[in-house]
């Protein structure tokens, strides 16, 4: 677990890295270990079984006025989300496009899945995985909803690229470095995430990602750097 202290405003960011990765490396040891096995299992408390909210509404039919479009509440809901989804594509495609690699795509599905997952978070806001088998996955929790934008999840998960080093490929001792490379992920293409505002007034933020990265002892780059 990463704390991250910001300036006068001392919350504190967490940032938790792929169930993926907890699978893999479950299994057998693995060059990146030491940026696992930091998770903080929290109690599970009561965690509400609220039914997932759809990413978007159908327009809902008004009868005879169906041509009333001044239902500003749900446009502008929809412009934000449109929003979000442009800074997170943005955020991770920027550090992909330093790299060489391919950029991410949105994908509805995946921004589904981690929907419905943010909103069972609504209620604890606790910092958990999904425990998805099939995707990658970061998380991220802070107080305070709107200090926390979709760029500034992904540039603490990216922050990790300090403790990565690419030419051996491995993570610096007691550092997490598994945001970074599933943003990175060469082969990996798609990407849906969702950023929920907490009963408490906090943030929880998810992404997931489709392939999933982070495989043991393979590299994140398309061409792994050499040391010639
Ligand atoms: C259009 O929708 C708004 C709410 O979005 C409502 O206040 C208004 O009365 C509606 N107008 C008509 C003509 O139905
Ligand atoms: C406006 O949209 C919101 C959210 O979809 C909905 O709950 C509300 O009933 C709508 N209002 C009208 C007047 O259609
Ligand atoms: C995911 O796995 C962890 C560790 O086993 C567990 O603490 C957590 O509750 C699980 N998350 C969900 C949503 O089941």
């Amino acid at each position: 677990m990463a704390r991250l202290i910001f300036g006068v405003h001392t919350f504190v960011l967490i940032v938790i890295f792929s169930s993926l990765y907890q699978l893999i490396h479950s299994q057998s040891p693995s060059q990146l270990g030491e940026i696992i096995n930091n998770v903080d299992q929290p109690t599970h408390g009561t965690l509400s079984p609220t039914r997932p909210t759809p990413a978007t509404h159908p327009q809902p039919t008004l009868g005879r006025s169906s041509r009333n479009v001044t239902n500003l509440s749900m446009r502008v809901r929809r412009r934000r989300r449109a929003a979000m989804i442009r800074e997170f594509l943005f955020e991770h495609n920027k550090i992909r496009a330093q790299l060489g690699e391919r950029p991410l795509k949105w994908d509805k599905m995946l921004a589904r899945y981690a929907e419905r997952f943010a909103n069972k978070r609504k209620s604890d806001c606790i910092l958990m995985h999904s425990n998805t088998t099939i995707y990658g996955e970061n998380v991220y929790r802070g107080e305070h909803y709107e200090r926390h934008t979709a760029a500034n999840a992904v540039r603490a998960w990216a922050s990790e690229s300090q403790f990565y080093h690419p030419l051996s490929n491995s993570c610096q001792p007691n550092q997490m470095c598994g945001h970074y490379t599933q943003i990175i992920w060469r082969n990996t293409k798609r990407l849906g995430c969702s950023r929920m505002k907490c009963n408490n007034g906090g943030v929880y933020i998810i992404c997931d990602y489709d392939p999933p990265g982070n495989y043991r002892n393979e590299s994140p780059f398309t061409t792994p750097l050499s040391v010639d």
